[in-house]
């Protein structure tokens, strides 16, 4: 009887407590790891639960997935680090690839070379970055934050998914086939490899190695570097020896926002990621979304238009700031939103928008983790080879895909990147400037208490996954797990489409916003949340890692 009250009395206070943010989540109070391999994602806790602190521990999941997630994980691209520490301090971290010195405007006569061979390879950022890190930030020696990986490079067995991500998700395996370096690693006998297989890396292992004995000097002075820009040299590339040992990653202020009571912490340029989020919740700020009901057509009207005017902005004017001069303040004006809003209503578009067939990219990946410690420090990582293993090379006993971020840059006046995107002369090429990402690491806070760590692969498509995430959590009061899974849709101003994944739009609803003009898309489902919520009133984390991706994990201590 007494049990049958409490049920009832259970369902009776269960909607005044129902925005819940937090259950069903996995939940903890030590900290907490949320990355796309369960391996990494391990590491990372082992590492809390070692001492060290989430730097630590996001250092050590950023050679671990270089490891298990060879696709996305990398130490041949590069990235950025967003940190917010338990005393309210920011710092950002960017370790952006930059072009070679010898890099000019227009090098690139054919779309194919931005995207494979050893032109399309900017130099990399990622052991620069994590190293620096870990220098400035991290607690424990860099021998014990590089031994999970240097132990899972000489060795761990393959499940189906890995098996899954490794061939097919990105159809590499021919492209692995077509290099016998590649080959000698990656395949058995020239065939795949399959689930229950022990995966060997031994020269990944070894440069692994080498960067854990000598620090950032092994990768951009000595073996490797050399390696590299001698398999580049004699493969029609432009990396210099010079280019590596010039190389910095350097430390920036977040860009900062606010959206309805809460701080947005997110990347400034290089990236557009921060600028284009906070423009975005900027002018949805002036719409009431939570009234307008969950993916209604009034919603996404209002969420469409906010993305093809930000997006409009980011394609148009953004680039590296060491090198041209973004408009930051007018774009995170609320007053510039508030003039957006206008033109929205007033059904002006912010260009004629020309039908330019974008080819729709592949799905190609990048990778996203978070990581918090016990003690409140949080970080945001987002760090990539652009496509699928890059730029599909790899210099002989390095073991180590290079990226093709060359492609970020804008490679010829009008013409679309992997991502579809159009962008303008202040993301051109230039030598030693970084290509504009959209990469989105980001950090929320309420009341200068942590809330939110989140952020996602999915080139541009990024920038619009963390925006609905944050939409879903603070308009819509989902928990963290359905905010993470929640069907996504995307605008991105060109091509002058309003992609949709399956189930984000109900047939009424696509009637609709058809016979508002817009152009719509069924596509596959796209992006990788992974996120982690605090609840600063029992000092817990909720952790999500994006159902799209089978292979991640949240891990705790
Ligand atoms: O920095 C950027 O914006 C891109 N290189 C990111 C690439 C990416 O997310 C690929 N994933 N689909």
């Amino acid at each position: 009887m007494l049990r049958y009250i409490l049920w009832i009395l259970c369902l009776l206070i269960q909607p005044l407590t129902s925005h819940a943010i937090y259950p069903p989540s996995i939940a903890s109070q030590n900290g907490m790891v949320v990355s796309e391999h369960y391996l990494a994602s391990q590491v990372g806790a082992d590492i809390l639960r070692q001492g060290g602190n989430a730097i630590d521990a996001a250092v050590a999941v950023g050679y671990a997935l270089a490891v298990v997630d060879p696709c996305c994980g990398n130490l041949g691209g590069g990235g950025f680090m967003t940190i917010r520490f338990a005393n309210d301090k920011t710092v950002f971290l960017n370790f952006r690839e930059k072009a070679p010195s010898d890099a000019t405007n227009h090098m690139f006569h054919q779309t194919k070379d931005s995207l494979s061979g050893y032109k399309a390879v900017a130099v990399p950022g990622s052991v620069m970055g994590l190293d620096t890190a870990l220098q400035k930030y991290g607690t424990l020696p860099r021998n014990k934050i590089m031994q999970p990986a240097i132990k899972l490079a000489k060795g761990f067995t393959l499940t189906a998914n890995d098996i899954q991500r490794l061939y097919y998700d990105y159809h590499s395996l021919k492209q692995f086939q077509s290099s016998p370096t590649i080959a000698a690693i990656f395949l058995k006998n020239n065939k795949p490899y399959a689930a229950g297989d022990i995966f060997i890396q031994h020269d990944l292992a070894h440069s692994l190695q080498q960067i854990s004995d000598q620090g950032t000097k092994a990768f951009y002075q000595g073996d490797i570097a050399k390696a590299i820009v001698a398999s580049s040299k004699k493969n029609g590339g432009i990396l210099s020896l010079q280019d590596f040992v010039h190389y910095t990653a350097e430390e920036l202020p977040p860009i900062t926002c606010t959206y309805r009571g809460y701080t947005i912490i997110s990347a400034p340029p290089p990236s557009s990621g921060g600028i284009t989020l906070c423009e975005m919740l900027n002018i949805l700020e002036g719409y009431p979304l939570s009234a307008s009901g969950f993916h209604s057509a009034t919603s996404v009207h209002h969420i469409t238009e906010a993305m093809r005017y930000a997006f409009y902005d980011r394609n148009q004017s953004l680039g590296d700031p060491d090198f041209v001069k973004n408009p930051i303040k007018k774009l995170l004006s609320k007053t510039y939103a508030a003039d957006i809003r206008q033109k929205i209503t007033a059904h002006e578009l912010p260009t004629s928008s020309p039908a330019i067939k974008n080819k729709r990219p592949e799905y190609i990946e990048t990778t996203h983790y978070s990581v918090t410690d016990k003690a409140g420090n949080a970080v945001s990582v987002t760090y990539t080879l652009n496509g699928a293993y890059g730029a599909m090379v790899m210099a002989d006993h390095t073991g180590i895909f290079l990226n093709n971020q060359m492609d970020d840059f804008t490679t010829n006046t009008n013409t679309p990147n992997l991502f579809g995107l159009i962008q303008s002369e202040n993301n051109s090429i230039q030598p030693n400037k970084r290509p504009l990402s959209s990469m989105t690491p980001t950090i929320i806070t309420k009341d200068n208490k942590l809330f939110l760590v989140l952020g996602s692969p999915g080139g541009p498509r990024i920038i619009t996954s963390v925006l609905l995430t944050i939409l879903n959590v603070i308009d819509y009061g989902m928990d963290i797990r359905q905010a993470v899974d929640e069907t996504r849709i995307h605008h991105q101003h060109l091509p002058d489409v309003l992609a949709y994944e399956k189930f984000a739009l109900s047939d009424d609803t696509l009637k609709i916003l058809a016979q508002m003009g817009y152009h719509l898309k069924l596509e596959k489902n796209w992006g990788a949340v992974a996120a982690i919520a605090y609840d600063a009133s029992n000092h817990t984390y909720y952790g999500a890692m994006d159902d799209r991706r089978s292979l991640g994990k949240v891990a705790i201590p």
